[in-house]
């Protein structure tokens, strides 16, 4: 059973063979595709397309590979918007509020759990995100952390084991204790629902966890078979890109704070020669991700787009969506950010919010449309993907297919101006 696309005004493949690279999306004007399986049989200038059992007309509508949100924590209970009101009238961020998410949290039956982790991603789903990584954090005691990647593995194969997000009260004078936990009784119970392990890397907060500490957690989550990724310099210019680094993890996640040694060393991981990884194997670089929305939520200063991607660093944008440091589960709101207030050019900010979510997961199948991809796509109601920035705040997706199947018919039927349409 093949479907053919067809008629659409824009379609963007981060396809080399369509031109593209990290600041090209590889665009093709009157596109079609050709879906088969669930993966990408074929894309191309819709005159030329192969005939197909289905034919959809998307009438001069943009369709783009769906977004790739590499960083989330979607899975908790509670409500914290008090403490970002609070910000708004000058309260500082300094991750106190978790423990907040962690008392609701341990308090929250499963399925309410599952109920919120469901709601988020098809609110997700909704704005065009196909592919979503979550994680733990919000337990910070074995059962509830089990219990969160649990839930999280019924919605994404990208889970990741946070235990070390904070030092949980009951812990405060016993760090030691907390971290024999974590790479302990709590890495045993969680590692089989989970791909990634992460920590807090973050001195400048008092719960979260410095370099040794940070050191610690990575090698037990990585001697277990999970792969490495890291919180690190959102507070302060501390340790983490350079821990993240030195342990070959696939993303260093906010780089809202970076000194020119840890642009380097990021550019190194993609330039220097072939690193191998503890079980001998060869290793990628290290993904510098951004997480706009959570400046924007905190009101701090947006990270430095043009350093990282002026160094050659592949530059990855994503939610972070969370109850406290931003609770936006929008990837086109996260794109518009880093357009305006970061000054990605607009093709950047998409391919880093695709290709470059899906480097960070170290996912070769998703974030672009070259043959034999997973056919996820993403239709806007917009002729151009500009208007992702152009529009911001608009619901512009009309449609959402996901491994060839359309999960999301959003809007319907709005018919876009005829100079939009082609045969
Ligand atoms: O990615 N920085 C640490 N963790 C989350 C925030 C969690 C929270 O405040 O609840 C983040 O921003
Ligand atoms: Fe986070």
């Amino acid at each position: 059973m093949s479907v053919l696309l067809t008629n659409i005004g824009e379609l963007v493949t981060n396809d080399p063979e369509h031109g593209a690279g990290t600041s090209d999306v590889g665009v093709v004007p009157r596109g079609a595709v050709v879906i088969e399986e669930g993966r990408i049989a074929w894309t191309g200038t819709a005159s030329t397309a192969p005939a197909a059992d289905t034919r959809i007309d998307l009438e001069g509508r943009c369709a783009l590979p769906g977004f790739v949100d590499s960083h989330s924590h979607t899975v908790f209970a509670g409500d914290r918007s008090a403490e970002f009101a609070a910000r708004m009238t000058g309260a500082p961020y300094t991750g106190g509020g978790i423990a907040t998410t962690v008392a609701a949290t341990r308090a929250a039956t499963e399925d309410a759990l599952r109920e919120r982790g469901r709601s988020l991603v098809s609110e997700m789903l909704a704005q065009g995100t196909t592919t979503v990584e979550i994680k733990s954090g919000y337990g910070q005691d074995v059962a509830t952390e089990a219990r969160m990647l649990r839930i999280a593995r019924e919605l994404t194969p990208e889970t990741t084991y946070l235990g070390a997000h904070t030092v949980p009260a009951e812990y405060a004078d016993r760090r030691a204790a907390y971290l024999d936990l974590v790479t302990g009784p709590m890495l045993a119970a969680c590692a089989p629902h989970a791909r990634w392990v992460d920590v807090f890397c973050e001195p400048a907060a008092p719960t979260a966890f410095d370099e040794d500490e940070s050191r610690a957690v990575l090698a037990a989550g990585l001697r277990t078979g999970l792969l490495a990724r890291v919180h690190g310099n959102q507070l302060s210019a501390g340790p983490g890109v350079r821990l993240a680094v030195e342990v070959g993890a696939a993303s260093v996640d906010h780089c809202t704070h970076l000194t020119d040694a840890d642009v380097d060393a990021l550019a190194g991981t993609w330039s220097g020669p072939a690193r191998t990884s503890m079980s001998g194997t060869s290793m990628p670089g290290t993904v510098a991700t951004l997480l706009p929305a959570v400046e924007f939520s905190t009101r701090s200063p947006y990270p430095d787009a043009r350093r990282l991607l002026a160094a050659g660093v592949p530059v990855a944008l994503a939610t972070d969506c969370n109850p406290g440091s931003g609770y936006s589960s929008s990837m086109p709101f996260v794109v518009a950010l880093a357009v305006r207030e970061m000054r990605m050019s607009p093709d950047e900010a998409l391919w880093s919010a695709t290709a470059g979510g899906a480097l960070a997961l170290r996912r070769d199948d998703v974030g672009h449309l070259r043959v034999g991809a997973r056919a996820d796509l993403t239709v806007l109601d917009a002729p151009s993907r500009l208007y992702l920035a152009y529009r911001p705040g608009v619901p512009l997706v009309a449609q959402v297919w996901k491994d060839g199947i359309a999960r999301r018919q959003v809007r319907r039927g709005r018919r876009l101006p005829a100079s939009n349409v082609s045969d």
